[in-house]
């Protein structure tokens, strides 16, 4: 029989490319998001690329106790994705306790809806944010993390230990994956999916997609007097299908009894540093265009430098990244000029 995967903000730009792989994979997907940060072309795009129609989707806030218990009890869940929750740094800074109650509290009522129903597989979907400014690069999970530079970056630290804590009290009942991602970037390859940024960008693949279809006039790269090779931070931008693939394979490790530890962790990242002016110059030569772009002032809380050390995955999942920056800037522009009608 088929195991069924719960993907909490599954309608969104990870959720719903991780939906689609985990369906190509052969595992039942139920999606349940409340499209308060994503409109429904993704979800209808899902529904395209893996010719289904019928999709089990529950429109709902995980933040209502009471429909997350629902839920559990409505299917038989053999593991849990956990997206739903909001992610603009800034706008964390400006309404801290908008991010601390959504955030928090509707991962806790997944943690005690599985519990309650029996137990589960809960893959956490953590950030490279985490590991701050680290002292050397690239980090491998054992890099100390770092005090949080935004309550959006705290509440990915605080679910972090949540999760720990409950899998080491649930005698055996909540097993627990972390993933920390580092830069997902692109789109799908059949253009159906991708990011759907509300408003002015705030990561720089959108906006450098939206500045070349002209809907933004100049791209402002944040700094250039960094201590790094060409003065421009360095990241690990990983594309979202090698992404949305590791989920695949940390539900299967779950769902497989393969696991060490009762709460692992993982690092999901190329191990490729890429400078923001090395990111802007091949998406130029790949997509055979100019971008209108100038240097502007260091944005407040950027770090430097960081990159992964993906070893782990590498070995223990069997999972790595296969696309080039190149494969992935191409998906992406596909994507802007698809959202555009062109
Ligand atoms: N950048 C620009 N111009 C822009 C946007 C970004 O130069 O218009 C630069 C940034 O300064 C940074 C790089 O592009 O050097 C990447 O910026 P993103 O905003 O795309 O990504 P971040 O590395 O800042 O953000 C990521 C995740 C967040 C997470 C954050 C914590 O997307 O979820 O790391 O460091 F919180």
């Amino acid at each position: 029989m088929k195991k069924t995967v719960l993907v909490s903000g599954g309608a969104g730009f990870i959720g719903s490319h991780v939906t689609v792989e985990l369906i190509e994979a052969g595992y039942e997907v139920v999606v349940a998001d409340n499209f308060s940060n994503c409109d429904r072309t993704c979800f209808e795009g899902v529904k395209k690329i893996t010719g289904r129609d019928d999709i089990p989707f529950e429109e709902m806030d995980f933040c209502d106790a009471e429909a997350v218990d629902k839920l559990f009890g409505k299917y038989h869940i053999d593991a849990v994705i956990h997206f739903a929750a909001f992610k603009a740094v800034g706008e964390s800074v400006a309404k801290p306790l908008m991010y601390y109650k959504n955030n928090l509290l509707s991962f806790m009522n997944v943690l005690e809806a599985a519990q309650k129903h029996g137990g589960c597989n809960v893959l956490f979907s953590s950030s490279a944010t985490v590991y701050g400014e680290p002292k050397s690069v690239p980090v491998t999970e054992d890099t100390p993390r770092q005090p949080a530079m935004s309550p959006y970056g705290n509440t990915k630290t605080m679910c972090e230990d949540i999760l720990q804590d409950t899998v080491k009290a649930s005698d055996g009942l909540i097993k627990g994956i972390l993933l920390r991602y580092f830069n997902p970037i692109g789109a799908h390859p059949s253009a159906l999916i991708g990011e759907l940024p509300r408003g002015v960008p705030n990561n720089l693949v959108p906006f450098i997609t939206q500045t070349a279809i002209g809907k933004r006039e100049c791209l402002s790269i944040f700094g250039n007097d960094y201590p790094t090779p060409d003065g421009t931070c360095q990241r690990d931008y990983i594309d979202i299908v090698d992404l949305a693939k590791a989920h695949v394979f940390a539900v299967t490790r779950m769902i497989e009894g393969k696991m060490k530890e009762p709460c692992e962790v993982f690092n999901v990242g190329t191990g490729r540093p890429v400078s923001v002016l090395e990111l802007v110059n091949a998406f130029e030569k790949v997509n055979n265009l100019k971008l209108n772009y100038k240097f502007a002032a260091r944005r407040p809380g950027d770090v430097t430098a960081i990159w992964a050390d993906p070893t782990k995955a590498n070995t223990e999942m069997g999972w790595k990244a296969t696309r080039t920056v190149e494969e992935t800037l191409k998906a992406a522009w596909a994507w802007e000029k698809h959202i555009a009608g062109k």
